[in-house]
């Protein structure tokens, strides 16, 4: 399959029969082995595969400081009975190669990238759940390796990916999540960095976060860093409405994440004619329209997040309630199309998938 020959030193005795494959959480398990590929003298070094396990780091080493990395999270499924898919690994491929020019990172050759996955993937390919609904998260990272507390775009770099089995990213599962709003509080700006896949974006949220958790929401609704009226997206997933018959998302301004689902969605909206709205919205419209009864879903989209369907959204004294009891009937359609196309239930007319 490989035009690369990656060097490979497998693990000796597999920890798969350890894993509890009926009860997944996300990201707490990973597989039997992780790609390797080193940045030095200027150059990518060959990519290798190594058991999983510890890497080693001084505690000078400049991402710890300063944090010059970016990550990506991907997805692969079982594919029919005993072919496993490699879900949008161009697109990702692409958000990871833009983020990494936005933090001064050098680019991963191509090959080395979807080979060394796609390789990584063939040998863990038992790793992949069997059951629907369940899936592989593929986690590539790369962070900056130079032993330095000069603030500086480093010279050496190190790129790993790891491999975790994983259910439902929510405790919720696909039942409604709550959001609130923070208005104190901002993700991104336009012109930072709310808009490539980087680490800080997301130890930024966590503040407010465990704030909103405390109060007894899954996550806070972003406003935009400027008026703190504009809804921007979740952190963990981008966010839909369905607004009479249009499906209403905030348009990439600078400060969203521009998600690979978000743009699958838009995708699958635009090919069956729906009305697509990327616009602008307002918290207070989003009110307003919710008290005409024209706000009829809310929903999230996200490589880890899928489809979550949204119940309620509080905004100060205000709340905003739509299906709190079950995913509403849009966002259902969008979850089985993309699940089924994932799993190779129905044809993959985009070319989204990377069957191996
Ligand atoms: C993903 O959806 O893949 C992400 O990286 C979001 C993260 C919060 C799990």
């Amino acid at each position: 399959m490989s035009q690369l020959t990656i060097d490979t030193q497998k693990i000796a005795t597999s920890r798969i029969s350890t894993i509890d494959f009926e009860n997944l959480t996300f990201g707490e398990q990973f597989s039997d082995h992780q790609l390797e590929i080193i940045y030095s003298d200027g150059v990518w070094q060959d990519p290798r595969i190594l058991p999983y396990g510890p890497i080693p780091m001084y505690p000078a080493v400049s991402t710890l400081h300063y944090g010059q990395a970016v990550f990506e999270g991907m997805k692969a499924f079982r594919y029919g009975d005993d072919k496993v898919n490699i879900f949008r690994m161009d697109k990702h491929f692409d958000r990871f190669r833009r983020s990494c020019k936005r933090v001064c990172i050098p680019v991963i050759p191509d090959e080395y990238f979807r080979e060394g996955l796609m390789t990584l993937i063939d040998l863990e390919r038992k790793w992949v759940p069997k059951a629907k609904y369940k899936s592989l998260y593929i986690r590539p990272i790369v962070f900056a390796a130079d032993q330095t507390l000069g603030l500086r775009a480093c010279m050496n770099y190190r790129f790993y990916i790891m491999c975790s089995p994983v259910g439902n990213y929510y405790a919720e599962g696909i039942n409604p999540i709550r959001l609130t709003t923070m208005p104190q509080f901002v993700r991104a700006v336009k012109g930072g960095v709310g808009d490539v896949k980087v680490p800080g974006n997301y130890a930024a949220s966590l503040y407010p976060t465990t704030k909103a958790q405390q109060q007894g929401f899954t996550q806070v609704l972003w406003l935009d860093a400027k008026e703190h009226k504009y809804v921007e997206e979740v952190g963990s997933m981008n966010i839909f409405f369905v607004i009479g018959d249009s499906l209403v998302t905030p348009p990439l301004n600078g400060s969203i994440l521009p998600g690979v689902t978000r743009s699958s969605v838009l995708e699958l909206a635009n090919a069956e004619g729906m009305n697509v709205d990327e616009r602008q919205v307002t918290i207070d419209e989003l009110i307003s329209l919710h008290e005409k009864g024209e706000l009829k879903e809310i929903f999230g989209s996200g490589t880890a997040a899928v489809i979550s369907p949204v119940g309620m959204i509080k905004h100060g004294e205000r709340t905003i309630s739509v299906s709190s009891e079950e995913m509403g009937p849009v966002a259902r359609k969008f979850y089985d199309q993309i699940t089924r196309i994932q799993h190779g239930e129905i044809p993959d007319r985009y070319s989204w998938c990377t069957v191996l």
